[in-house]
């Protein structure tokens, strides 16, 4: 419980173990269900925080596909607003390259690493119409999938497809404006959400935007699940919490893994060259993945999505009046 500090009285959640067999949570790099320590919070039905549940050393695997693998294409990015596909192609290459010729030292241009705000998969979030759409769909990850299977499985919802994600890249003055994730057709499924790196800030708030929000640190590791009456409250990540001089990344960042790798686990070993990067961007960063059903199972998209649109409240054709700015920068944020 140290982990979390809420200002509401937080109680312990038991998780249901019996759906999932221990062998599979630890290919994805998780902890037996049973020795997860996942809470609920009074006032908030539904609402699930999971204190990093992963093994020693597995959270690198994970940190490692959203900085290497997730951003390649045909993955959407923030960087495709300004640049040509060529230019988007690779960033990691691009970035590794001029990190370890001449270093990242102030002054410097910014590596496109730096410059990531965000990336979708699966069904690619259009933030302009605030609508997913069959025609922008490109395979979902399958070691996510089975990642986000698992958690949400332990968390009382078996069968959760993931359809979607949205992977938010936090630089230590980054920050998520107040938004309610409801763009998903099937609000009954979860929405979880993954952090790795330096701790957030996170606001949980209301049905309605001037709720008072209870406020909670989310470190590297932990779990958020929004479901029941949750799945659709305000929140907002007000901004991420600076490490303190010498003890720049989460010591649970620094593990390796205790046990050799199978062919058959989904997390793979992350080799020390691409682990110095990773390390590297992290000191500064973090990364949240939120991971989506969209639809109901058996459920398709409306026939045009203008029907879709036509439901849409004031407030977000008003919105709509920031589009361009929206688009490059995903959430309303500051950077
Ligand atoms: C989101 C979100 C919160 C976070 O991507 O919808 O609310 O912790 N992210 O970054
Ligand atoms: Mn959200």
């Amino acid at each position: 419980m140290a982990n979390i500090y809420v200002g509401r009285q937080v109680f312990t959640c038991e998780l249901n173990s019996a759906p999932i067999i221990e062998e599979d949570v630890s290919k994805a790099g998780l902890r037996p269900v049973k020795d997860w320590r996942a809470f609920g919070l009074h006032g908030y039905p539904g609402f699930i925080f999971i204190c990093n549940p992963f093994l020693p050393g597995s959270q690198q695997y994970w940190v490692k596909q959203c900085l290497k693998i997730y951003p390649r294409k045909p993955n959407v990015c923030n960087l495709d607003m300004h640049m040509s596909s060529v230019e988007t192609e690779n960033i990691w290459e691009k970035s590794i390259d001029v990190i370890r010729r001449k270093g990242c030292g102030k002054g410097e241009p910014k590596t496109l690493l730096e410059k990531l705000r965000w990336v979708t998969l699966g069904y690619h979030y259009d933030w302009n119409s605030k609508t997913y759409s069959p025609d922008h769909y490109t395979p979902f990850p399958k070691e996510l999938h089975s990642l986000s299977h698992k958690v949400a499985a332990a968390c009382g919802f078996p069968g959760f497809n993931a359809e979607a994600g949205i992977l938010n890249y936090y630089r230590s003055d980054s920050s998520l404006g107040i938004h309610v994730d409801e763009s998903e057709l099937d609000h009954t499924r979860p929405l979880l959400s993954f952090s790795f790196g330096q701790t957030a800030v996170f606001l949980l708030g209301g049905t309605k935007r001037e709720d008072r929000p209870t406020a909670m640190f989310m470190n590297s590791g932990d779990i958020m699940v929004m479901s029941g009456p949750s799945r659709l409250l305000y929140h907002a990540v007000p901004c991420i919490v600076s490490a303190p001089a010498g003890n720049m990344l989460p010591p649970c960042l620094g593990q390796r893994l205790e046990t050799e790798v199978q062919d058959d686990d989904i997390i793979q070993s992350v080799s020390e060259e691409d682990w110095d990067v990773c390390s590297w961007y992290l000191q500064t960063s973090r990364v949240n993945v939120t991971v989506r059903q969209v639809l109901a199972s058996g459920q398709t998209f409306p026939d045009s999505q203008a029907s879709h649109l036509s439901t849409d409240s004031c407030e977000k054709s008003e919105e709509g009046k920031n589009k361009k700015r929206k688009s490059e920068s995903g959430y309303e944020r500051d950077t």
